[in-house]
């Protein structure tokens, strides 16, 4: 296992829409458990691969307090989405910052496990949120794009302030 290292926003990589896993091999077992180690390292809840560059469909969620309770979710797909919260969101590729976006409640997600085999979970509250916004990574989508334009812009800003400084690496991952 290892960790990788995370791509920040603006980075256009972070855009890329990533591909369904054919096979889970152990090329796919590996990349979760580097998933797995990167998200701990950081520390943060959950990882998608598209942050690490990896444009495959896998991330790991971890929302528990004594960081004991991994998922991993293979070509995960959201079937329900119910009721609406609202919860700060942060984000290991924008470190930082954090914002309150609203997501549903409740969703059901169907996925495969390191496995290859397939399971359900129905999630509420903040897994429920972190699992949404590990799936919007897969799809090149990032939590600042609730944002309004002029919050987002100033996000952009700052990050991109940072990257050229060299700064970008002392902050938050
Ligand atoms: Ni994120």
């Amino acid at each position: 296992m290892a960790t990788r290292p995370i791509l920040h926003y603006p980075d256009p990589r972070l855009r890329t829409k990533a591909v369904p896993v054919d096979v889970v091999d152990d090329s796919v077992r590996a990349l979760i458990d580097d998933l797995f180690d990167t998200m701990y390292g950081a520390p943060g809840i959950g990882l998608a691969a598209t942050q690490v560059n990896v444009h495959r469909r896998v991330l790991v969620v971890d929302v528990s307090e004594n960081r004991d309770a991994p998922h991993a979710f293979v070509n995960p797909v959201i079937k329900d989405a119910e009721g609406e919260q609202e919860r700060d969101e942060g984000c290991l590729s924008v470190p930082g910052f954090f914002e309150t976006v609203k997501r549903a409640e409740q969703i059901r997600v169907s996925a495969l496990d390191r496995n290859g085999q397939s399971f359900e979970l129905r999630a509420e509250g903040l897994l429920a949120v972190c699992i949404q916004h590990e799936c919007d990574h897969l799809d090149g989508k990032l939590f600042v794009d609730y944002l309004s334009n002029l919050k987002r812009q100033r996000i952009r800003n700052k990050l991109r302030k940072q990257a050229q400084s060299g700064r970008g690496t002392k902050a938050r991952a």
